[in-house]
């Protein structure tokens, strides 16, 4: 079956919207790590599946840095809507990280809780630095203060749930080209 449109109540942000932006990240995660890497390393980019797979695939064409890739997958969610806060890590990396620069592409910063936890478990890898980039971070006004702070943020969007471009509901509309609000009825 195909989506349904009605399902997404309103387009958050357009695909040219995001792909302006990734180019801004892009050459912003360049200028950032061009003094840091030596010529013979690799940024790590670490892709966070599945949500990241779309987002990922998108900013390592934007980027000009000698990068090597790799993936984790972890799980905090489920298949509903609210963080559960506990982190299960479903796969782990492949390379070797330690001494190694680490970027991570996230999705989407909501509560933290998933990030804070990854940020502590690669720090004890010995890794030379970890820093984030989120294409979208929820605003929960002051409650979360304590949660990550990712250096290069895609999009503030309100605290609604959102869907397309890699992010799912119930495994769901990862395909959408664009960030929608998924509809209340969809899941209520
Ligand atoms: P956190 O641990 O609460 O920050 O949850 C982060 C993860 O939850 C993200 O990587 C997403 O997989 C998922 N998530 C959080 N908010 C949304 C949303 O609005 N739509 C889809 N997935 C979401
Ligand atoms: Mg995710």
């Amino acid at each position: 079956m195909k989506i349904n449109q009605a399902d997404i109540e309103e387009t958050l942000i357009t695909k040219s919207e995001i792909s302006e932006r990734i180019k801004v990240l892009g050459n912003e995660i360049d200028a950032y790590y061009s003094d840091l890497l030596h010529a013979d390393e690799n940024l790590i980019v670490l892709g966070i599946l599945n949500g990241s797979a779309v987002f990922m695939s998108d900013l390592i064409r934007e980027l000009q840095t000698h990068i090597a890739i790799d993936w984790m997958s972890l799980s905090s969610y489920g298949s509903g809507t609210k963080s559960s806060g506990v982190v299960r890590v479903l796969k782990d990396l492949t390379l070797d990280v330690k001494g190694k620069h680490i970027l991570i592409a996230e999705d989407i910063l909501d509560s933290g809780l998933t990030l804070s936890w990854l940020v502590k478990n690669l720090k004890t890898r010995d890794v030379a630095s970890v820093e984030i980039v989120s294409l979208l971070k929820k605003d929960l006004g002051k409650a979360h203060d304590k949660r990550v702070s990712p250096k290069w943020v895609g999009f503030d969007i309100p605290n609604k749930f959102v869907v397309g471009y890699g992010l799912d509901y119930a495994d769901r509309y990862r395909n959408l080209p664009y960030i929608g609000v998924l509809s209340p009825k969809v899941y209520e």
